[in-house]
């Protein structure tokens, strides 16, 4: 079997906040491996944990426990002046494009920031590559001498993945890149990624709350819920054959007719807990339509499903009791 690119194992992050010192448990032993040129897309909820555990796969954040290993390489203890020089390899777009820029630079200066930090080009070398980026993201080559408060949201966001793939990162993390785009533009985004992913090479790690955006660009999913993975798998298969209780009812949900859809609305009835007040034994107890008293004593582990590609935390899956009807 090839070697993962990026190992995550156990990865946790309990954040202490000063003012009231709760400790919110936001990611809880998180582990999955990332692949060149594959997508792993990642669903859950508003406050489930995607946008910590993309933070720590890229070293923006360090793991309260868990390692992320990169090329065999454990980074989640570097030093910081060894942090930067991954920079090149380890890439992250935001949900907010008009936040992550500076409004006070030029498009093309932009682009050419990561050049102007990790590479040796001359500045014509840096222009030329920036004019090719910025042709490779289907950004007009005119827009590159204005300033971000000149374009579109979605013009920004191209503008931020240029400058993620400027280096020719391995690996690339998108953390909601549609979510707050207008609907017209999202399907732009959301072709250009599938054009990067299949040019490129990079693994990306998608995240996104919307399963249809998820369903468009991922090769495997993992469901998130509560900071914990309770279903992972290859697309298809999680997709057509959804284990876990809650992944099942995420996908009753789901309108195949638009993929583009937002289907936060159509979630589960009652809110998630919160990672300050953690439900005992399965996160997702509270909600499930399937619960019983077992559920509440002990965290469900993970259990493979066929031949183990796909695996969810239930423990129903052994006696084939799993089956929600929605
Ligand atoms: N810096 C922080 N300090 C305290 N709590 C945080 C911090 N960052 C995130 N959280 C909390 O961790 C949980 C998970 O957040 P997040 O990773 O942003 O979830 P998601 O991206 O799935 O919406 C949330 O309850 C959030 O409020
Ligand atoms: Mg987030």
């Amino acid at each position: 079997m090839t070697e993962p690119l990026l190992r995550a194992k156990m990865l946790t992050k309990h954040f202490v906040t000063p003012r009231t010192a709760q400790t919110v448990k936001a990611v809880n032993g998180v582990s999955f491996d990332m692949f060149a040129g594959k997508t792993v897309g990642m669903v859950g909820e508003s406050g489930s944990g995607k946008s910590t555990v993309g933070r720590m796969v890229v070293r923006l954040l360090k793991p309260t426990q868990g390692s992320v290993a990169f090329r065999g390489q454990d980074i989640s203890l570097l030093p910081d002046r060894a942090v930067r020089r991954l920079r090149v390899d380890l890439q992250m777009v935001f949900q907010d494009p008009w936040s992550a820029l500076n409004p006070r630079m030029r498009v093309k200066r932009i682009i050419q920031e990561p050049l102007l930090l990790h590479s040796k080009l001359s500045s014509s070398e840096r222009s030329d590559r920036a004019e090719e980026i910025a042709r490779s993201v289907h950004l007009n080559t005119d827009l590159l001498t204005r300033f971000p408060g000149e374009l579109s949201g979605g013009q920004l966001q191209r503008v931020c993945i240029a400058r993620a793939i400027a280096t020719n990162p391995a690996l690339i993390v998108l953390d909601e890149p549609t979510s707050s785009l207008d609907l017209s533009v999202r399907a732009g985004i959301l072709d250009l990624l599938q054009e990067l992913r299949e040019n490129t090479g990079a693994a990306m790690l998608f995240i996104s709350h919307d399963l249809g955006t998820v369903r468009l660009v991922s090769d495997h999913i993992l469901v998130l819920y509560l900071g914990h993975i309770i279903e992972s798998g290859p697309m298809n298969k999680v997709f057509d054959e959804p284990a876990h209780p809650y992944t099942q009812t995420l996908l009753s949900a789901h309108l195949p007719a638009d993929p583009h859809a937002d289907l936060h609305r159509h979630l589960l009835d009652g809110e998630i807990p919160s990672p300050i007040d953690m439900p005992p034994g399965c996160p997702f107890s509270t909600r499930c339509p399937l619960v019983r008293e077992d559920c509440r004593t002990a965290l469900p582990p993970m259990v493979d499903i066929d031949d183990g590609a796909q695996r969810a935390a239930c423990i129903r899956i052994p006696e084939g009791t799993n089956q929600v009807n929605c």
